[in-house]
């Protein structure tokens, strides 16, 4: 079949190659997609770290289907529809002790500047309005919004669109290989980059800051695992000065590291935790921000007739997300998939590290069941080896995700031993044939 592909304007794509040479998915079940001539894919990244529970699980199609037939959509302002409210209290009872709020969006970039919001108005309400500055880091992704870009550390998803938020600034980043190269699990080195905080605080004085926001894995600039202590130091900085910790967990949320939330893995508590993706598996976009009791209660004065946050979506605790919400949360616990990393992270750790070996590997790093493999970029032209290694995994029917010249692997939490070994013996093929 000859498609027009043109009218389709492709995110995050070289859409001129893509529309040379398309790679069209049709269909998925379990761990696997298939093209639409008919290849089987093994699917390494859990779609884009989202279908945890490996695709088309049946509980989780049936809930949408029998909600779509039941109710398509209920005003989420003024009104709301009991499944809202369950997955709510589903999602609080996943999250660490305390964060018991949540508020529904429709995708990790939403639920970031919804967080962002939440962390200013929080200040205001409580009368410390000159808390109005964000922190972010070098190197974090927080999405594509402008609160999100703001925040964010990644040049490529700046500079082409102007001013940013102001009164923004970043800490640095912890990707140190000269000290921690091809660590298994947390590094030893860089507990101190937090510090990096308290010079922010200096600078700008921290009665000027209203939070910080950190990805407690950075994965989309290529699975940045944090330094041993790093985070328990970052949280008793924010703790000194009164500066709201916020923890995107867009993809680490869901079981990614072995617990419901990397909050639970690391034994560090934020004030707020963002999520999306694995919160439905993926099958209808949404996300959430979950606060902490104290947050949300700051909010609950005045005339009880007036709205307490001028914030939200039209989609917000959308019918069909909730029922396939509630499904997936159900079907992580069927399969006990919120901790199976445990079980799974020592094998999976082995093969990841198996490929230190591999021409051009600088760097192969892990944590739960998040793995990554750094390639030196060919001289001149970065991204191009881990491009290559991307197309001739896909020909070999292997999907990855790739980042600048880091492959990151995050398979469906369903995954078996010889899937693992599948997805590394592609990658050391295609790795060697990209040297
Ligand atoms: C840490 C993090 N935050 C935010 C986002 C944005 O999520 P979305 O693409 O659903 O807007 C992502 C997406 O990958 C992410 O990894």
């Amino acid at each position: 079949m000859t498609q027009d592909l043109d009218a389709f304007w492709m995110p995050f794509t070289a859409n001129r190659q893509f529309k040379k040479a398309p790679r069209m998915l049709t269909r998925s079940s379990g761990m696997h997609y298939w093209t639409d001539d008919g290849r089987q894919i093994l699917d390494s990244s859990a779609g884009m770290w989202c279908v945890n529970a490996g695709h088309a699980r049946p509980k989780i199609t049936k809930a949408i289907a029998e909600q779509a037939a039941e109710m398509d959509y209920a005003p989420p302002f003024q009104m709301a529809h009991p499944k809202a409210f369950e997955l709510a209290d589903k999602v609080a009872k996943l999250t660490p002790a305390g964060i018991n709020k949540v508020f529904f969006t429709n995708s990790g970039s939403e639920s970031v500047d919804t967080a962002l919001k939440m962390a200013l108005a929080y200040h205001r309400v409580r009368g410390e309005g000159h808390r109005t500055r964000l922190i972010g880091r070098e190197r974090g992704y927080h999405g594509v919004n402008f609160g999100g870009i703001s925040v964010g550390g990644i040049v490529a998803n700046r500079k082409m669109f102007g001013t940013m938020l102001t009164g923004v600034d970043h800490i640095r980043h912890t990707h140190d290989l000269s000290r921690n190269a091809f660590t298994v699990g947390q590094p030893e080195h860089g507990a101190e980059l937090a510090d990096d905080l308290e010079r922010l605080c200096l600078l700008h004085d921290a009665s000027t800051i209203a939070a910080v926001i950190v990805e407690p894995v950075a994965g989309s600039t290529g699975v940045l695992v944090p330094p041993k202590g790093y985070l328990q130091r970052l949280r008793e900085i924010c703790d000194k000065h009164g500066i709201l910790l916020i923890f995107d967990e867009v993809i680490t949320g869901f079981g990614r590291t072995g617990q419901p939330f990397a909050a639970q893995t690391f034994g560090v508590t934020p004030d707020m935790i963002v999520m999306a993706k694995g919160i439905t598996n993926g099958c209808v976009p949404m996300g959430a921000v979950a606060v902490k009791q104290q947050i949300h209660d700051v909010f609950m004065n005045g005339p009880e007739h007036l709205i307490e946050f001028f914030h939200g979506y039209t989609y917000s605790a959308h019918p069909l997300a909730c029922a396939a919400g509630l499904a997936t949360l159900e079907t992580y616990a069927d399969d006990g998939l919120l901790t199976r990393g445990q079980e799974l992270q020592g094998y999976f750790a082995e093969a990841v590290h198996s490929l230190r070996d591999a021409p051009n590997v600088i760097d192969t790093r892990n944590i739960g069941l998040i793995g990554a493999i750094e390639m030196a970029p060919i001289a001149g032209e970065p991204a191009k080896r881990a491009f290559n290694v991307f197309i001739d995994c896909f020909n070999k029917g292997l999907l990855i995700r790739v980042t600048g010249d880091t492959i990151a692997l995050s398979p469906p939490l369903i995954m078996q031993r010889e899937h693992i070994d599948q997805i590394v013996d592609t990658l050391r093929g295609a790795i060697q044939r990209a040297a």
